[in-house]
């Protein structure tokens, strides 16, 4: 039986992305033309019902996120679509942008009649150029079609979007700092609560989801609330579009149902497909650099979000980069440390100092100059981030380092003894390079 299934991205590379006639041909429009019937309510409890956890990173069930925000009787609220995505290992949010940016505007749309919202915002990352493109025509033909503007499908309902920019900034993917950066301020987290939903866009109540989240807004009222929820597990609702990337034989975003195996997703021949070359999995990295690695003994964990928490593993973006036996553990995370160093955005000290410090201690294991002691301070900095720094991108900066601390301690201990088992670190020095 095939392990794939493509309830969100059927359209991808089968119709013009921005044709309104196309889309409602493949039943584009109809989640809409329902949810204008219903009442706000009767939706939220749809995806209540569809347990529906945000595709963005943190899976906050979005149900209860949408009730938070209807509970508030403050008018106006905003709707956020953010399409920042700037997790390393994840292009999925790309393809919704690129393929079938209807069915995201039509997911938005449905919540702007949620929350009587007028206008919604997307933020598609600066590196998006050519996506962004497609969306604003996508945009411009659902006005044209009626879909989309003033008194939609000829209803009181008017609703607008508007598409904005980033400039490259990872932290402007956390939700804060990226509306602080839609307002035109520096993209830096605020400080919560207030939460979003009480003072976020121009200090209104605002919504902010992700793009695969608001993707499947249309389908979840469309087929309901129960069905959707049916293709997953009986926790994770639905479907996930997953990032496959490193060194893996089939590299590519692939929409899977929750509750198929890690194993699964890396060998099977219509997946993953197994390791790119002759060497063996070593290790692989989940939901981007701020996510855990998971290792061999987790392989078959079921892919949703309760049973890899079970196992300290996570869902995160739905990236997956599968890293071989030519790969040092060592080497890896200082690319990982190295990307932190790159995006912090400096506002407090242990995230700033902290990740320059975890990179050093690396360079000396790298090098075969640390000692004992280098490491336990490796591991007190790796407990320590996560509980000192400001916000997740501090937080989780050294999940990967304490998953491979935990897991691969003995090649960080080969290190100590000037032995890198992937014959990677050393090298230089020995060859006499510089
Ligand atoms: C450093 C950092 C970067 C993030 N980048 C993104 C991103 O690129 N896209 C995204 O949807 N969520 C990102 N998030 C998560 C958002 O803060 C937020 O949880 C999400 O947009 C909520 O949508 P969801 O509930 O639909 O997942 C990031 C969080 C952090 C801490
Ligand atoms: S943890 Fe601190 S320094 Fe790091 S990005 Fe967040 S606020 Fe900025």
């Amino acid at each position: 039986m095939s392990k794939l299934m493509p309830l969100l991205s059927a359209n991808f590379g089968q119709i013009t992305p921005t044709s309104v006639e196309e889309y409602i041909g493949t039943g584009g429009f109809t989640g809409l033309r329902k949810a204008l019937k219903m009442t706000p309510q009767e939706i939220i409890d749809e995806v209540k019902t569809a347990k529906l956890r945000g595709r963005g990173g943190a899976g906050y069930p979005t149900g209860a996120k949408w009730q938070q925000l209807y509970d508030i009787k403050h008018f106006p609220k905003y709707i956020v679509c953010n399409a920042d995505e700037g997790e390393p290992g994840t292009f999925k949010d790309k393809l919704f942008l690129e393929k079938d940016p209807l069915r995201v505007i039509e997911g938005m749309t449905i919540a702007g009649y949620v929350f009587n919202a007028q206008e919604g915002y997307i933020y598609i990352r600066g590196e998006y150029a050519a996506q962004q493109k497609v969306f604003q025509e996508a945009v411009d033909q659902a006005v044209a079609a009626g879909y989309l503007g003033e008194n939609i499908l000829g209803t009181e309902f008017s609703y607008h979007i508007h598409v904005m920019t980033g400039a490259g900034a990872y932290i402007c993917g956390e939700n804060s700092a990226l509306l602080n950066s839609l307002e035109g301020k520096v993209g830096r987290p605020r400080v919560k609560p207030p939460h979003l939903a009480e003072v976020g866009l121009f200090e209104q109540p605002t919504l902010v989801n992700n793009v695969e989240s608001f993707a499947n807004i249309p389908t979840i009222v469309q087929i309901g609330g129960e069905k959707y929820l049916s293709y997953g597990t009986a926790e994770s609702g639905g479907t996930k579009l997953i990032c496959l990337s490193g060194n893996i034989a089939n590299p590519g975003v692939y929409e899977i149902p929750f509750g198929i195996t890690l194993r699964d997703i890396i060998f099977d021949e219509e997946l993953g497909g197994g390791p790119a070359g002759s060497k063996k999995v070593k290790f692989y990295h989940l939901g981007g650099q701020s996510g855990p690695c998971g290792f061999l003994p987790q392989l078959d964990t079921p892919y949703c979000y309760q049973a890899l928490r079970e196992k300290g593993l996570s869902v995160g973006s739905g990236a997956i980069v599968v890293l071989d036996e030519s790969v040092c553990v060592i080497d890896y995370l200082l690319t990982v440390t190295q990307f932190f160093i790159h995006e912090s955005c400096g506002k407090c000290t242990p995230c700033r100092e902290g990740n320059k410090q975890i990179h050093v201690l690396l360079e000396k294991l790298s090098q075969g100059k640390a000692t004992k002691a280098d490491l336990q301070l490796l591991q007190r900095l790796s407990n320590l981030l996560p509980k000192t720094s400001f916000c997740g991108l501090g937080q989780a900066a050294a999940t990967a380092l304490s998953t491979c601390l935990k897991n691969l301690r003995s090649e960080f201990e080969a290190h100590l003894t000037g032995n890198c088992p992937a014959g990677v670190c050393f090298t230089k020095q020995e060859s006499g390079e510089q």
